[in-house]
């Protein structure tokens, strides 16, 4: 993209920065280098304010400082600048990354840089999810900014990936004035791009659709999208991407943005009267009003903003590598997942000891490793037979297991995967986070659920929320959640979420309750380390980075049909590494949709997640459709740990193509597998050819273990796949030979 501000002037030019370094400071200017990318920011002398100068390709050298032109009329020189962190009512008319209402009423800041300290490595963000890399991998640039007026500072973090084309910003305000002041509004990130002409794309959607990928022009004034859920939620995601219209899937530069968060939160992209956009990425407004007292900080969560001239697939390729190495701190983060099958949608909530270990049985017999019993083992006074009851209580429920759970958990341990010596892992579900009025919890504790006074408490899929800011209701859940893994051999725990937050005592409540879960998450997965955790939200309403800190995997969907799963699975690796998407191969016809699918596409979308399960009962399957499974077990289990640690290329996007394609290519460069579908039949008209990318031009490849053709034909050529039917799949090999 052409410089807008091309000029060169003979004022002083920014400090030139060497692009050895990862930081490059002087006092007043600021460089902050990745392996392809800039990201530079000066001191405005005259007003103490930070003035972005460049975020995108690796540039070296002095770069000409911007020229804004004639000041007229109404907007003053502030509103016309790019600002690296804009505070409000000084005549920058844009929206602020932060507002603070002052203990006298009036809400104007004046914030001014005054020093900087530089660290290697980065360091942690205290009580939230973050980022984290060792001194050669990260460094750390910390600004410090102060109003005279408030005694308010403010301390902006920025840390750089170099590998990773990485910035992650946060903030840190504190009150170092006498009165009390409430943070009104505080954005992670800001941006201000020197371009009128740009694109966004957002992921929205709802329950059981989740992750549609949008793309829209910026318009001048405002948009954006929002959660005001309390959870990252469905509806749209802690992610945006802003683009040059030019721009696609493989080329072009794309400026991502992925908020570390779980609760609500704000994206809003304002194209300035000048021409100017600004981006910001952070807690939602409606939901902050956080009030600090004398000596008290806030920080924010961080921001995760990558740079890719490579486009929507290479900035998600940098993000899904860094959320891989540096975010998610299971120990199974790239380690291969065992073939599970749940029990959701084959027995619902209605089973017993001897039916879980029939279909235990079944489920080992075809090879599966890991048997997880969803939904409705527990309450004992109230029993969860139905979504009516029982949450809250997590105690075995007496009539289904009257020997224990333990009892139903080794007998299932005893069985032996088919053809192996491994022993059956496994699983349980929990939602910990609610409560359903009908349980004994909420006899005891009406006061832990969340509520505004008198006010009623409104339900949703008859539950409520308990209010997990509460230290009591923490300690609660840890100890129930320990229980029960204590009791048991149980090697992975499904933890779900199935409502959003209504009635609050306070604003602030919302943050103060991600701290509290947080904190529980944080307990619960150091406790227990070899425990395979799996974040869930009814599917994807919380799918973010957040929560991928604790957990290496998410439930991608409840939506299990395999159409609809590659639109949500391909939009959901906008940002997210495909090695944390549970997705699994279930009954046709299909609970949520009623299409009936062929078993080989169902089980092939299923294998580019990287937990591939099965979510049905064999017993009630066609003999033919159970007869495939072994072998697509097999076949998951064989690209498992390409899907877990490759790349992803998305050769061609199902919003765009009746023949969508992914291809996988394992770090080393050395295998490949590709993805093809087909939705619609293709009659009587040419047969497409599928390009393949990021294979090396010169080397040659095996492709299916028979012809072997050179990276170049495969990348300018590529291969055609003849189907006959519609809701046809192909699962292609490429070795490099
Ligand atoms: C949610 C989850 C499902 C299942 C049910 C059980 O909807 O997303 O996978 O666990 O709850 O109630």
């Amino acid at each position: 993209m052409a410089a807008v501000a091309s000029l060169v002037t003979l004022l002083s030019p920014v400090m030139a920065a060497s692009s050895s370094s990862a930081i490059v400071a002087d006092g007043s200017s600021f460089s902050l280098n990745g392996n392809d990318v800039s990201y530079r920011f000066h001191v405005d002398n005259s007003t103490g304010d930070l003035i972005s100068d460049h975020f995108g390709a690796s540039v070296s050298g002095d770069i000409p400082i911007e020229v804004t032109g004639n000041v007229n009329g109404w907007v003053n020189t502030i509103g016309r600048v790019r600002r690296e962190f804009p505070d409000q009512g000084r005549g920058d008319f844009r929206q602020p990354a932060i507002r603070i209402r002052q203990s006298e009423g009036y809400a104007v800041s004046d914030l001014r840089y005054q020093s900087y300290t530089v660290k290697q490595g980065k360091p942690d963000l205290s009580g939230l999810p973050a980022t984290f890399g060792t001194d050669d991998e990260v460094s750390t640039l910390i600004v410090h900014m102060y109003d005279n007026f408030s005694s308010v500072a403010a301390d902006l973090s920025y840390s750089v990936f170099p590998k990773h084309n990485a910035i992650v910003r946060s903030a840190n305000i504190t009150n170092q004035g006498k009165g009390n002041l409430t943070i009104e509004s505080l954005a992670s990130m800001s941006v201000d791009f020197p371009y009128e002409n740009l694109d966004m794309i957002s992921l929205r959607g709802d329950w059981a659709r989740e992750a549609h990928r949008e793309r829209r022009k910026i318009e001048y004034g405002k948009q954006g999208f929002e959660s005001a859920t309390g959870y990252s939620s469905h509806l749209h995601n802690p992610f945006l991407a802003v683009m040059d219209p030019a721009s696609t899937e493989s080329n072009g530069e794309v400026w991502g943005f992925s908020l570390v968060y779980s609760g609500s939160f704000s994206v809003d992209v304002e194209k300035g009267s000048q021409g100017i956009t600004r981006a910001l990425v952070g807690l939602n407004p409606s939901q902050l009003s956080w009030s600090l007292g004398p000596g008290e900080s806030l920080t924010s969560p961080e921001c995760v903003a990558v740079y890719s001239e490579n486009g929507v697939g290479g900035m998600s390729r940098s993000l899904h590598n860094l959320y891989r190495k540096n975010l998610i701190k299971s120990k199974f983060a790239t380690a291969d997942r065992p073939a599970l099958l749940n029990s959701w949608e084959g027995l619902g909530a209605t089973f017993n000891e001897s039916t879980i270990y029939q279909l235990a049985k079944e489920s080992a017999a075809l090879g599966i490793k890991l048997f997880v019993l969803d939904d409705g083992w527990f309450g004992d006074k109230y029993p969860r037979t139905s979504d009516d009851a029982g949450l809250g209580d997590w105690i075995p429920n007496p009539e289904r297991f009257p020997d224990g759970l333990s009892h139903a958990v080794n007998s299932i341990t005893a069985l032996k995967a088919a053809n192996t010596s491994t022993n059956l892992r496994f699983g349980l579900w929990f939602e910990p986070e609610m409560v359903n009025p009908n349980s004994t919890l909420y006899h005891e504790h009406p006061e832990w659920a969340l509520h505004a006074g008198s006010y009623p408490r409104t339900l949703t899929r008859n539950q409520l929320v308990l209010n997990v800011a509460l230290p009591e209701v923490q300690d609660f859940i840890i100890d129930a959640v320990s229980n029960i893994l204590n009791s048991s051999d149980i090697s992975y725990v499904k933890w779900d979420n199935n409502r959003g937050i209504h009635e609050t005592p306070s604003p602030s409540t919302d943050h103060e309750y991600m701290l509290g879960m947080y904190r529980v998450f944080d307990v619960l997965t150091t406790r227990f380390p070899d425990v395979l955790w799996e974040g869930c939200a009814s599917g994807g309403g919380r799918f973010d980075p957040g929560v991928l800190q604790y957990f290496p995997q998410i439930w991608t969907s409840d939506d299990t049909d395999a159409v609809e799963r590659i639109t949500i699975q391909m939009g959901t690796s906008l940002a997210y590494p495909p090695s944390a998407m549970g997705a699994h191969l279930s009954a046709v016809p299909n609970q949520q949709t009623g299409r009936t699918l062929p078993v080989d596409f169902r089980g092939h979308v299923a294998m580019m997640g990287g937990s591939f399960g099965l979510e049905l009962d064999p017993s009630d399957m066609p003999e033919d459709d159970k007869a495939a499974l072994p072998a697509l077990i097999e076949l998951a289990e064989k690209v498992n740990p390409i899907i877990l640690t490759g790349d992803m290329y998305r050769l061609s996007l199902p919003e765009e193509s009746n023949w969508p394609a992914v291809l996988f290519i394992s770090e080393d460069g050395n295998k490949a597998v590709l993805f093809y579908f087909q939705i619609n039949p293709n009659i009587n008209h040419a047969i497409p050819w599928i390009k393949m990318q990021g294979l090396d031009p010169k080397a040659t490849y095996r492709v299916d273990g028979n012809s072997t053709y050179s990276g170049s034909v495969l990348m300018k050529i590529g291969l055609q796949f003849p189907i006959a039917t519609d809701y046809g799949s192909k699962v292609v090999f490429l070795e490099k030979q």
